[in-house]
């Protein structure tokens, strides 16, 4: 039986089994208590184990780390840390573990030292209560787009295009490394006789097949070999990309939004336990931060306070006139001065609109064409396109969006103007040429969203095994 079950059921006839990790172990010669997680939730379980039942030498063989089998009754517990807790009949060491070599002591561990042990830190709270979450995440993403009549698309992880245009990839060859080095590649020769990479985003598949099914979504690995080792950033991250046929600008940001809340909800129906957990973590670390260095809300409140409030829209062009008179507080200024049109937010502009000019999430229309991909839709001013970014408080950009060009003579006057060659997008291009219409979609950034809601600062915390500029351990 797991412990969630036994920690929510109460009290039970018979005897129960349970199989875990040993967290810890205390008490005396008589009477150990010892402290078992088998991933099922937050909260461990206290097993009894008196020396009358349990062999001395199996007590010794029980360490922080092992895996222990136990069996016994559940009995109110007389401590006030759990209601219930197992009086052990029977307890066998499943696998040892030499605690004078186990990493994870029964204290607190950096989160950077536990990046260095991906491999067993699934068994701290902190790391279980993370991936619980991105499990809760990735199922209530599915329920969204299935309530809403969505089909799942898997797009290619191989392919030879750059949807994004910003030539950050990862090329796919079996080559031998000698012919790589030589200048005049034959790609012909190359396993599948073109140039090929890791995919930057399933968008154009994904709006193929909108195309024809109406509603569709993509939920994929997402490769950028951009060389920027940020706390926001990773080398493989995942992408859910919906599409919608007949939706236009403002249809999209409508979808998105509610899709935002509709996930943040779920959570906090069904994942309180965990949540609670990590608000608790969150305000204990933010204790240590200067006073102007701390969030100015805690973790449940701030995804209700996304929950309650509607997302503020704003112009690219008003983005720029207010950060133009702004700067982030009194004693500084940005980084990076914003002084004209055409000019990119960087990442202190974004939180600096949310955290401190509206105080709620921010969705910025209409960027320059300049600064954004070849596929979104030209606006009437010739300047910009119908693009959409929406930021959230101390991620920044969590989506990125546009309505598409569906005018096959703008678009490839657009692919011209920024160099991409048709005869590479052939069949992008014939969706245009036959029975095109309107259409929109966005890409959310999967791990930011766990970012957010776990209130993790680093995103190589909130995937299993991340993948960084010199870095693809485990
Ligand atoms: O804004 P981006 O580049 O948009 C696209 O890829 C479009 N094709 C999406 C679409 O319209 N279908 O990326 C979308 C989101 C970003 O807003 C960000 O949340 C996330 O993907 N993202 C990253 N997340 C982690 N590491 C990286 N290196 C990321 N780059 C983008
Ligand atoms: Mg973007």
């Amino acid at each position: 039986m797991n412990v969630n079950k036994i920690l929510n059921g109460g009290l039970q006839k018979g005897l129960v089994k349970v199989k875990g990790w040993v967290r810890n172990k205390r008490g005396s010669k008589q009477t150990s208590f010892i402290s078992v997680n088998d991933g099922s939730t937050i909260n461990s379980i206290q097993v009894v184990a008196e020396a009358k039942k349990i062999s001395e030498e199996t007590i010794k063989n029980i360490t922080t780390g092992c895996c222990v089998y136990v069996e016994g009754s559940v009995v109110n517990s007389i401590g006030s840390e759990q209601k219930f807790e197992i009086l052990a009949e029977k307890i066998d060491v499943l696998g040892p573990a030499d605690v004078s070599e186990y990493p994870l002591q029964p204290k607190k561990h950096s989160l950077e030292f536990l990046r260095e042990k991906a491999h067993l830190r699934f068994r701290t709270n902190t790391f279980s209560a993370v991936f619980r979450l991105r499990h809760a995440l990735t199922y209530a993403i599915h329920s969204f787009f299935n309530e809403r009549g969505f089909t799942s698309i898997h797009t290619p992880i191989i392919t030879s295009t750059d949807a994004e245009g910003a030539g950050e990839m990862f090329q796919v060859t079996n080559l031998e490394a000698s012919g790589l080095n030589a200048k005049n590649i034959d790609y012909s020769n190359d396993f599948f006789g073109k140039k090929t990479h890791l995919t930057v985003s399933g968008q154009l598949e994904a709006e193929l097949a909108a195309l024809g099914l109406g509603k569709v979504y993509t939920f994929g690995p997402t490769f950028r070999a951009e060389n920027s080792n940020t706390s926001r950033h990773l080398s493989e991250f995942w992408m859910i990309e919906p599409e919608v046929a007949f939706a236009d600008l403002s249809d999209n940001i409508d979808l998105a939004e509610e899709f935002l809340k509709y996930c943040i909800n779920y959570c906090l129906k069904n994942n309180l336990d965990d949540i609670s957990f990590l608000d608790n973590r969150m305000q204990k670390e933010e204790s240590q931060l200067k006073k102007e260095e701390r969030s100015e809300m805690g973790l449940i409140e701030r995804l209700n306070f996304v929950l309650k409030n509607n997302f503020v829209r704003i112009q690219y062009k008003e983005a720029i006139e207010i950060l133009k008179n702004s700067k982030p507080n009194k004693k500084k200024k940005f980084k990076y001065i914003i002084n004209e049109f055409g000019a990119d937010l960087q990442s202190e502009h974004e939180r600096y609109l949310v955290e401190k000019k509206f105080k709620k999430p921010v969705v910025i229309t209409d960027y320059p064409k300049s600064i954004k991909a070849f596929y979104m839709r030209l606006n009437d001013d010739g300047q910009t396109v119908g693009a959409m970014d929406i930021l959230f408080p101390t991620i920044g950009e969590i989506i990125g969006g546009s309505q598409r060009e569906e005018r096959l003579s703008v678009l490839k006057s657009r692919m011209r103007e920024m160099n991409i060659e048709e005869k590479e997008l052939w069949w992008y291009l014939e969706t245009r040429k036959f029975g095109t219409c309107v259409h929109s979609g966005f890409g959310l950034g999967f791990e930011r969203l766990i970012m957010f809601v776990t209130g993790m600062k680093n995103i190589r915390d909130v995937i299993p095994f991340p993948r960084t500029p010199k870095n693809a351990n485990f």
